[in-house]
């Protein structure tokens, strides 16, 4: 299978290294001919195209991963084959926006971690060839719908904002004189382990809380500061405000 990336910015740079890390053999990817493109085929021996036109005749499954202003022209008036998959990864894309036919479009959005294999990466809809990539830079997970796709990209702000907050806390505990680099990875394993713990039990996680939160203890102090600070509104509101920049007009 031949994997053409239209578009070879940031998010496709990371993508790159996984479907590396993945061990996929660079000669199966071909990468348009903008942006990072010509410096990783030097590098890491990818293909190089000479134009969308020649991409798109070339891919079996073509990752489209421009800016989401540019994906409607990116897209438009190359020759797409009926067997052909686009996965876009343009954020408030819609599906309808996306002039493929007869070629299939799937709707992803994958995550930077996609470099370590460690993005959960939603997607819609549920095409075999958009799973069989995916999977290569984490743990795919299918939608059911377009609406349920928009309501989980949100994830992949919140995804920015954990960065921010371990950002936050270890430059704090470095101010009280931590040393910096223990910080930095005592802070990102925290995040790691308190998420893992979530997605590895079943538990309500109402009930998982309550075991962890102990009366007068420190988790309790710190959340009555944050509840006060009306920092869990605040979240859902950013969540809000995020859903619907992604799914208004634009
Ligand atoms: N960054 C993230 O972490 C992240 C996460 C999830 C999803 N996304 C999505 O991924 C997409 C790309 O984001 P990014 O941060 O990687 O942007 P970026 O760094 O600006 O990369 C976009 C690349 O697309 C190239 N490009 C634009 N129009 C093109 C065309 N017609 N043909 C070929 N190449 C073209 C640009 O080339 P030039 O430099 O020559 O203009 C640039 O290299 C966005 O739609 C975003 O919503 C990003």
């Amino acid at each position: 299978m031949i994997i053409g990336i239209l578009g070879v910015g940031h998010l496709a740079a990371s993508m790159l290294a996984g479907f590396l890390h993945s061990g996929l053999d660079p000669e199966t990817i071909l990468l348009s001919p903008r942006g990072k493109a010509t410096d990783f085929s030097a590098r890491y021996g990818f293909r190089l195209a000479a134009d969308n036109y020649d991409l798109v005749e070339r891919s079996d499954v073509v990752i489209l991963s421009v800016r989401p202003a540019h994906a409607p022209q990116a897209v438009a008036g190359l020759p797409w084959r009926k067997e052909q998959v686009v996965v876009s990864v343009c954020a408030g894309v819609s599906l309808s926006r996306l002039e493929v036919a007869p070629a299939r479009a799937v709707r992803a959005m994958p995550f930077t971690a996609s470099e370590i294999a460690a993005s959960p990466t939603v997607y819609f809809p549920d095409i075999e060839q958009a799973r069989t990539v995916l999977d290569r830079l984490g743990p795919s997970i299918a939608l059911g719908s377009e609406k349920d796709f928009e309501v989980a990209t949100v994830s992949a702000a919140v995804y920015g904002w954990a960065q921010d907050l371990i950002r936050n806390t270890a430059e704090w505990s470095s101010a009280q004189g931590l040393d910096p680099a223990i910080a930095r990875r005592l802070t990102a394993m925290t995040f790691v382990a308190a998420g893992r713990l979530i997605a590895e039990k079943s538990e309500p996680m109402d009930q998982m809380l309550e075991e962890l939160v102990t009366p007068g203890g420190i988790t309790e102090r710190g959340l009555q500061v944050l509840s006060a600070r009306g920092v869990p509104a605040a979240w859902e509101e950013a969540c809000t405000a995020v859903l619907d920049k992604l799914t208004g007009p634009g």
